[in-house]
């Protein structure tokens, strides 16, 4: 049979076409033989490699993929070149992988029967299942929550005011009157975490982002507030601020609220301790690694780290929930993170946090910058 020049020009195309969709995908792709040496791969293969090895594009052939791809000088656990799939968390550092193994037609020269292996990065999924399931528990509990306090909304209302109107009317040397002042101070502690239990479930929903906030204002603000308390728990706070005025779109007193409940949770881990440092940072990130609202002009990444009790890894998953709280009966309600994690998801941004029992507490929130 005659091949004709525009046959082989056609099948060129067609080739370049293929090699371009297969360098297209995202996932890292590799043609093995039996003895693990590579034969063919994708673009996103090579650049998974050159994270290791400075390699040119070109230049992975024959060589064993779990020298080039793992760094290692035997194969990989779980791999042993035959149709199978699984994960591991141990290819790269903080990536989950899904490995999948395809055997297809041999080799035509050396009829060697070869393997596809492709590797599927599942950590951002992952963490997005998380995160989405985690919310939703979040805005039921919250629901749940709101629904309970508006109930107890109007009797309180009540109770506070007919106390009111009862030590007003008490004369000083009755022995009940300092029943009523205690009353009257317990309504209006429960009126409070009412108040916080409808704000956690945004019944001020008409109340929207609506102006450009200084983060380094809003910072400075509070720290003045809580000069008594660091200054009693013997906690030094160490600033890293940058020259420029990092903005957000906004509402100040709320983002006040936020910073104020992560301050004096970590004053508060560090109390017992009789001392102790807290570091907040406000810097630019380009690319937060967090799934949250895209923002063209990047964003304002501020850090609180305290060098308190830390918190377990159990308990890590728990503290954004309502009413989850260490402290003591009567000390802490367990509101302030959710309320903090739903008004900075009001201002389109994300809290995350890294502890170590016993060595301190990160707090990061990151928020879109506004460009005025
Ligand atoms: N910086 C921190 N260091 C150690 N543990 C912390 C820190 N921040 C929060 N936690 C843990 O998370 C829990 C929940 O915090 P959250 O602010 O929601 O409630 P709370 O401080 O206990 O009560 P509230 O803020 O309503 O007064 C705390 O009780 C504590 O166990
Ligand atoms: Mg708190």
């Amino acid at each position: 049979m005659q091949v004709m020049a525009s046959d082989i020009k056609f099948i060129e195309s067609l080739k370049k076409q293929w090699l371009s969709m297969i360098d297209a995908i995202d996932d890292p792709l590799v043609i093995l033989n039996k003895n693990f040496e590579i034969i063919r791969y994708n673009k996103s293969y090579w650049k998974n490699v050159s994270k290791n090895f400075d390699l040119p594009l070109d230049g992975l052939k024959n060589k064993k993929c779990f020298e080039v791809f793992a760094n290692r000088k035997s194969p990989c656990l779980n791999c042993h070149l035959k149709p199978s799939s699984w994960t591991t968390e141990t290819l790269f550092p903080n990536e989950i992988v899904e490995v999948t193994i395809h055997s297809i037609e041999s080799d035509t020269d050396t009829k060697e029967g070869l393997f596809v292996v492709h590797y599927k990065f599942l950590t951002e999924q992952i963490h997005m299942r998380q995160s989405l399931s985690h919310a939703d528990k979040l805005s039921a509990l919250g629901r749940m929550a709101s629904g309970v306090a508006h109930e107890l909304n109007s009797p309180l209302a009540a109770i506070l005011a007919f106390t009111q109107v009862l030590i007003e009317e008490t004369e000083s040397s009755d022995p009940h009157k300092e029943d009523l002042v205690q009353i009257e101070e317990g309504a209006r502690r429960c009126k409070s975490i009412v108040e916080d239990m409808l704000h956690l479930a945004h019944f001020e929903r008409n109340q929207k982002p609506s102006e450009a906030v200084d983060l380094k204002k809003v910072v400075q603000n509070i720290l003045r507030f809580l000069e008594h308390p660091l200054r009693k728990a013997h906690v030094t706070v160490q600033l890293d601020l940058p020259d420029e005025s990092p903005y957000v779109w906004g509402i100040p007193s709320q983002l006040e609220q936020v910073f104020l409940n992560m301050l004096s949770n970590a004053i508060y881990s560090m109390e017992k301790m009789g001392n102790g440092a807290i570091e907040i940072s406000i810097r630019k990130e380009t690319d937060p690694q967090i799934t949250i609202p895209l923002s063209k002009e990047g964003y304002w990444q501020i850090h609180i780290s305290d060098s308190g009790e830390g918190i377990n890894k159990e308990d890590l998953s728990k503290i954004f929930e309502p009413f989850y709280t260490t402290k003591p009966v009567g000390e802490g309600t367990g509101l302030g993170l959710s309320i903090s994690y739903s008004l900075i998801k009001e201002h389109k941004g994300y809290i995350g946090v890294q502890s170590e029992k016993d060595q301190g507490t990160t707090f990061t929130i990151t928020l879109p910058i506004y460009a005025l």
